[in-house]
Order: C-alpha cells, then sequence, then structure tokens
C-alpha cells in the first residue's frame, strides 16, 4: 500500500475543487504515520493555509493544550481535516468539496490504521455519526470493526463558549482510558487463541 508521502504529492496536484486555486498550500495532515488516535477537524484556515501545516492557529493552540492535558505531543498523534484546501473567507466546506476530498481521507484512515477517530466539530462527525447531533453525542464513543470512534466539540468554537470549553476539556480527558481499555482487549485475543491452541 502507498504510504503518506505519496499521498502527500497526489493531494498537492489536486485541482478537483475550485477552492484549489485560491490556496496558498493543500493541508493534507500530520503527525505519526503509525498514531493511536486520528484526529480530523474541519478545514484549513488562513495560518493552516500559508504554512500547509493542520491546526497552527489559535484553535490549533488550544488543540495542543487539549493534548498535553492527556500527556500527549501533537507528533504522537495524526491530525488531519475533513477538506485539504482552505475555503475562502473561512466559509463552511460545501458537500461537493467534502465529496471531492473524501477519498484522501480514506486513504489516511486505510494508512494510519488508528485505534481511535476523533472528530473535531460538526462536519467531521457528520462522516463518521451521519444524521446525530454534536450537543447529544459530544463526549461519546462507538467501537466498529475495532476502532473507537468519539466526538468531540471543534476547539475553535470551545474557544469562544465558556460551556463549550468545559466539555471539550472533560472529553478530552475520557480518550486515555477509552484508549486504553481497547488495547487491553485487543491484546488479550491473542493470548485467548494461544490457550485453545494448546488445549486442542
Ligand atoms: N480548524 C480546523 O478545522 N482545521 C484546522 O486545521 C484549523 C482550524
Amino acid at each position: 500500500m502507498a504510504g503518506l508521502s505519496e499521498l502527500y504529492t497526489e493531494i498537492a496536484r489536486c485541482q478537483r475543487c475550485e477552492i484549489a486555486r485560491s490556496r496558498t498550500n493543500v493541508v493534507p495532515g500530520e503527525g505519526a504515520e503509525s498514531a493511536d488516535i486520528l484526529f480530523i477537524g474541519e478545514a484549513p484556515g488562513f495560518h493552516e493555509d500559508q504554512q500547509g501545516r493542520p491546526f497552527v492557529g489559535a484553535a490549533g493552540q488550544f488543540l495542543e493544550q487539549l493534548l498535553a492535558s492527556i500527556g500527549l505531543k501533537r507528533q504522537q498523534v495524526y491530525i488531519a481535516n475533513v477538506i485539504k484546501c482552505r475555503p475562502p473567507n473561512n466559509r463552511d466546506p460545501l458537500p461537493i468539496e467534502i465529496q471531492n476530498c473524501r477519498k484522501y481521507l480514506e486513504r489516511q484512515i486505510e494508512v494510519i490504521h488508528p485505534r481511535m477517530i476523533v472528530t473535531l466539530g460538526r462536519y467531521s462527525m457528520a462522516m463518521f455519526f451521519p444524521g446525530k447531533s454534536i450537543s447529544k453525542i459530544h463526549g461519546t464513543a462507538e467501537k466498529r470493526d475495532n476502532v473507537i470512534y468519539f466526538a468531540m466539540y471543534h476547539p475553535a468554537a470551545a474557544l469562544h463558549q465558556q460551556s463549550l470549553r468545559r466539555d471539550v476539556e472533560a472529553d478530552m480527558l475520557k480518550i486515555p482510558s477509552l484508549l486504553a481499555q481497547s488495547k487491553t482487549v485487543a491484546e488479550a485475543k491473542p493470548k485467548a487463541q494461544q490457550l485453545n491452541m494448546f488445549e486442542l
């Protein structure tokens, strides 16, 4: 399977949407290829477009603080967005842009193969929890095919609203135990299978 660097080259050449013409840089995502946790935001903003890196503005600083609250640095996780180009004036991503960019996110998930996918905000939540409302499901986890899906409010929204900030901070603190539980279950399995072999 091709790795992330091949994918980055492909994304850098992408001209499928109108917004490809106004971008300064594509923002494919960054972090550890073997990360346990994949965070998915919405779309690059001004600073991300300038630097070609996700979450480097005010929301990014807050995300780094949230990661530090659970003992993680951004290099230990993977951070991506639903769409890889900045929408002009930070408007919401259009359905066609989300559709055009979807294959890139799917390939990132395939390569990184995370144990946990954390959606940040409504747009990435809608991809993994269609039809759900973020105010109802934030901070709750769902396991499908051995991957934990966990929805959070977007850090940018939480920067401007104190009550959301408390929710985001509390939700982030749930991540380590969810991940630890999934590892225990996954690692217990081969041992159980081994025992069965000895019993035969
Ligand atoms: N908001 C996002 O959703 N993504 C970024 O990369 C920055 C801000």
